[in-house]
């Protein structure tokens, strides 16, 4: 394979810089020629590429969001953005292509791969949600980011000895909650992989005023209650003054973790060696610290078994 491509679609996540820097570079480095596409895969349906150099990625290692910018395009969904795309890659003689995002974009990385052209997809997101991999690469740097936040936020709940309630990102997964909880060590996390239950929450925000606590912190991951409607229930049941946080977008922006720049490095280059043997139709994966790769159909269809072990943590660390 001599010429690849890059995208990023789907949510920016802090570390995408640092993979498109390893792609860029593998590829360079063996003698290939790399595409930087831009907006995600409508760079492809309107000819938005240009070539990249060893310059091209300097200096980006250390930035959040993505120097190709993204974008979720529902007109590659469709059988003539498919067929407009197809096109670009002809004319630009592109022969493999690198895609990093969440699902969403694998789920076009798939379509790539059965349209004949071999791709390579890398879990970039916050979320922490491609079950194929123990970890993508934005997660570690959010996941600091809301530990950062709940530092700043113990502070002045301490000094009014209130309660606040800081709802996370997560889109339907609470592992941002619950490591970003046990490393700020919150009071109550509640999460969707968890049944929740406001008076064994309110029981323990008591017990804690009781013993001389005066900080309470309790982590919300995203869409599963009105941040402030669950504050006013917890003050009516407990009495604590309880104040709403949510974090929103500050948890996507950043410099990259060391941990999802090395991520990021060890990824892209991961990527590159794929296609130039001529593999496509892989993501790449990290399990158990080793780099590997899977089927992305399989990987797609892939169940993680919740972290009950952490959680069980929390609420013993959290007593
Ligand atoms: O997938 C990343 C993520 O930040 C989710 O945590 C969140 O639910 C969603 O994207 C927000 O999307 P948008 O940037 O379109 O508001």
């Amino acid at each position: 394979m001599k010429t690849i491509g890059v995208l990023t679609s789907g949510g920016d996540a802090p570390g995408m810089n640092a993979a498109i820097r390893a792609v860029v570079r593998t590829a360079i480095y063996n003698d290939m020629k790399v595409f930087g596409i831009r907006r995600g895969y409508n760079g492809l349906i309107y000819g938005d590429l240009r070539e990249m150099n060893i310059a091209s990625v300097g200096d980006i290692i250390h930035r959040g969001g993505t120097i190709l910018h993204t974008d979720r395009s529902d007109e590659f969904k469709t059988p003539e953005g498919m067929k407009k795309a197809k096109n670009i890659i002809e004319v630009f003689g592109i022969e493999g292509i690198v895609v990093l995002g969440g699902d969403g974009t694998f789920r076009g990385a798939l379509d790539l791969s059965r349209m004949g052209v071999p791709t390579i997809g890398i879990p970039c997101t916050i979320d922490n949600d491609i079950n194929c991999t123990d970890y993508t690469i934005g997660f570690d740097t959010a996941t600091n980011t809301v530990v950062d936040a709940i530092n700043k936020i113990r502070d002045t709940v301490t000094s009014h000895q209130r309660a606040n309630v800081i709802e996370v990102m997560g889109r339907g997964r609470g592992d941002i909650a619950l490591y970003a909880g046990v490393a700020g060590g919150a009071e109550h996390i509640i999460m969707p992989e968890v049944p929740f239950d406001i008076n064994d929450l309110c029981k323990r925000l008591i017990q804690g005023r009781d013993r001389g606590k005066r900080s309470h912190i309790v982590l919300l991951a995203e869409s599963m209650f009105d941040v402030n409607e669950l504050c006013q229930e917890i003050e009516e049941k407990t009495g604590i003054e309880t104040r709403a946080t949510v974090l929103g977008h500050i948890q996507r922006g950043g410099s990259p973790t060391v941990a999802d720049r090395i991520l990021a490095s060890r990824m892209g280059y991961h990527a590159v060696k794929l296609l130039k043997e001529g593999i496509g139709n892989r993501l790449v994966c990290i399990r158990n610290n080793k780099i590997t790769d899977c089927d992305i159909e399989e990987g797609l269809a892939m169940q993680k078994e919740f972290d009950q072990e952490l959680y069980e943590i929390s609420k013993v660390l959290s007593i």
